[in-house]
């Protein structure tokens, strides 16, 4: 986010002419209040909905015709500086009262959580990341961003950068996986796609990566729980996306719930106003996440809301998402002297900038032509890129006796409840979905004519249906395809589960079959890396499907029948059993790593290694790596080795490389990824290629937050995983 000259000092005599409290007005984000169109309190239907007295669907359908509040007064009175919302027509009317009706016409923010597509919906955010493509996700974000525009949407709270290490928190769905290096790179990709696409201005919005910082790094994968760390570990693995954000000009960032070595994130100024605006150089301005600021008195670190809403804007949170602490109370405490008018100013500057940025003070209506665009059916170049994204991140697992791909003509039976769920594949965070969108698994088979009988027989809740069971097992086909997983609502906020295996009877399912003497590919939706270790022992063949997004039946089938070859890979570890979690690749060297001998570390009743590890994912073909070649300028290492198909179909492969600071002044991880690339291959090509590794890109943060390069060995290792690689070393001198 860069402004002219003219923009700026436009900013400056808008700041000019506002009054104490038209500034507060900018800092409160609103959401409409929820009045009635029910018959029971508000909260006493959040209550119905988490005890299951009513299902999701039925609160999606009463909260779709709920009587609202926009407070359409308080923007009137120029004290609303951003609404929720994803309603075009009330977006025009709202900002049409704050254009139009208010003093200074300050036009408004409209927030809104897009995190992985809109009405398109594209994969979640931990499976799109496994593609290493960054291009598409590039394209993902842009087209994200237009229709957001067109549903009235100009702020999204994206792109979420939360690197995850714990597969317990239900929130690794939303973000780019546990690996510092990817995700940096799903956050550039992510704020170019959404922010940097102003060849017209309806086609930008801005971005607000979140959730600021080391929310994810929750003790016990428990969301909203707290975290501690060392200062080296919060530079190294959890400010590294946001870091990477903001050198791309991202306008915003969400301050998250957690503490962080006692101090909540929207009350630290240290990650605030020290690292985000101050080294970062955040230009643009700060959120809370949502209740932040009244939740400072719950953590009990503020003694009431006044105290709360000083301490967060002191602290440099400039908005306030759903409390209106700040509208309430920061008029007084700037007359009592508690905020400076420079505290507030700055704030008030940051925000009015983005809205300058965005173009919405000669821009500030959604477009007829485009409200209209979405009405009827998605456009095919949007159902097409949805298509793509799932097709790109599906990750074959296993395919034992090259089981898969399944010949289109031979009859086999599918089983799950998840296969026939259209609602199911959009996944966590999908909030404008359309169920004529969406392919289910079963659907994607029907279109393509698959010869199939399908039973149900279980889902992640809810008992095996024996009769349907019996069905299955008693067809004549021998090749069953289970789609067993999660349920969207398994994952995601306040999502998180100590037990990460399939839920229900869904492996009880799957075992019933196997006994039977059935050959079982297991079709996987899911929002988590699940712990499989029984699966990946007693399954020959097994695809993670994740939850794709609207175009998951179609991109399914399209593997399973070999139209299309995987190529995705995984961009977090899976462990064998619940109790290995937190369980990442990159994880710092012990002085006893595990091994067979009783004192290493390790546990007595789990293996060491993982299911499956990060970077992982097969192909129907197979690629052979040789020939590691190491060679150093004055600013790289480059590593040059070749790359073969050595199957009989063409496929892609994703070339990783990794390195390991050997001997360092702290102790480093045993591997960090440091480049990759995707690499397309015919039967028996084979390509010389080279990965390069930026000098730069060799050190790390110490515990003074200084980035040191030390001189010493470094290995390097090549190859389609984390795991099976070929190595080289090589002795650096910065
Ligand atoms: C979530 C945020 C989200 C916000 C607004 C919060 O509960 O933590 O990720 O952006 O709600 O919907």
């Amino acid at each position: 986010m860069k402004l002219s000259e003219t923009q700026k000092k436009f900013v400056e005599d808008l700041l000019g002419k506002m009054t104490l409290e038209e500034k507060v007005g900018q800092l409160n984000q609103d959401s409409p209040s929820i009045v009635g169109g029910f018959d029971v309190p508000f909260e006493e239907l959040i209550e119905m909905l988490t005890d299951g007295r009513i299902s999701q669907e039925e609160f999606g359908k009463i909260m779709a015709t709920a009587e609202r509040d926009f407070h359409e007064d308080d923007i009137r009175a120029g004290m609303v500086g951003s609404v929720m919302g994803n309603d075009p027509v009330k977006a025009n009317e709202l900002q049409k009262i704050a254009v139009e009706e208010t003093r200074l016409g300050i036009p408004l923010l409209m927030g809104f959580d897009v995190i992985h597509g809109l009405r398109s919906v594209f994969p979640i955010a931990i499976a799109e990341a496994g593609t290493f493509d960054d291009d598409l996700m590039e394209r993902t974000a842009q087209m994200a961003a237009k229709e957001s525009r067109a549903y009235g949407i100009n702020w999204n709270f994206a792109p979420m950068l939360d690197v995850a290490r714990d597969s317990r928190w239900g929130r690794v769905s939303e973000g780019p996986g546990e690996d510092p290096f990817l995700a940096s790179k799903f956050a550039r990709a992510k704020i170019k796609g959404l922010q940097n696409n102003n060849d017209s201005v309806d086609s930008y919005v801005a971005a607000c990566t979140k959730h600021y910082v080391a929310y994810s790094a929750c003790e016990a994968g428990r969301d909203y729980n707290t975290t501690s760390m060392s200062t080296s570990q919060l530079y190294n693995v959890y400010l590294p996306t946001f870091k990477a954000a903001m050198e791309e000009g991202a306008c915003s960032a969400m301050a998250s719930f957690n503490d962080l070595n006692g101090v909540p994130c929207t009350v630290n100024s240290y990650t605030l106003r020290d690292i985000l605006k101050g080294e970062f150089g955040l230009e643009g301005f700060v959120v809370s996440d949502a209740n932040g600021i009244r939740e400072c008195v719950t953590h009990g670190i503020a003694e009431d809301d006044v105290d709360a809403g000083i301490m967060a804007l002191n602290a440099g949170l400039d908005m306030d998402m759903g409390t209106r602490i700040f509208y309430n109370h920061i008029a007084q405490a700037v007359k009592d002297g508690k905020v400076s008018m420079e505290t507030l100013d700055d704030a008030v500057r940051r925000i009015l900038s983005v809205k300058v940025w965005l173009g919405l003070f000669e821009n500030p209506y959604v477009p007829q032509e485009a409200i209209e665009a979405y009405k009827a059916n998605l456009p095919k170049e949007h159902i097409a890129l949805c298509e793509e994204a799932a097709e790109k991140s599906i990750v074959l697992l296993k395919n034992e006796d090259k089981l898969l791909p399944l010949n289109k003509t031979d009859k086999f039976t599918l089983v799950g409840e998840l296969a026939d769920r259209p609602d199911e594949v959009v996944g966590a965070w999908s909030l404008a979905w359309e169920k004529d969108d969406c392919v289910s698994i079963k659907a994607g088979l029907e279109n393509a004519n698959a010869n199939f009988e399908y039973y149900p027989v279980c889902g992640p809740e809810g008992e095996i249906n024996a009769e349907e069971l019996k069905l299955a097992i008693e067809s004549d086909s021998d090749i069953v395809v289970a789609v067993v997983g999660e349920y969207t609502s398994m994952s995601g906020e306040a999502s998180s589960k100590a037990d990460i295996t399939l839920p229900g009877h869904q492996q009880e399912m799957l075992k019933k079959l196997v006994a039977a003497g059935k050959k079982v590919v297991a079709v996987l939706m899911n929002g988590r890396p699940l712990a499989l270790g029984w699966e990946a022992e007693k399954l020959p063949a097994i695809l993670e499907g994740w939850h794709l997004g609207i175009q998951m039946g179609t991109a399914i089938t399209k593997v399973l029948f070999g139209e299309v070859n995987p190529s995705g890979k995984l961009s977090s570890t899976f462990s064998s059993v619940n109790g290995q979690e937190p369980m990442y690749y990159n994880h710092p060297n012990t002085g006893r790593p595990g091994s067979k001998s009783k004192f290493t570390s390790k546990y007595l009743d789990a293996p060491i290694e993982p299911c499956f590890p990060f970077g992982y994912g097969l192909s129907y073909t197979t690629f052979e790596y040789s020939d590691l070649k190491l060679t150093e300028n004055k600013d790289e290492i480059i590593a040059s080795f070749t790359l073969k198909n050595t199957g009989n179909v063409a496929g892609t492969e994703v070339a990783q490389l990794y390195m390991q600071d050997v001997t360092a002044s702290l102790v480093r991880p045993v591997r960090e990824l440091k480049n990759y690339e995707r690499v397309q291959l015919n039967p028996g090509e084979s390509k010389q290629l080279t990965l390069s590794l930026r000098k730069c890109d060799m050190g790390f943060y110490n515990n003074d937050a200084k980035y040191v390069c030390e001189d010493g060995l470094f290995r390097i290792y090549v190859g389609g995983n984390s795991k099976d690689t070929m190595e080289e070393e090589i002795r650096i001198k910065f």
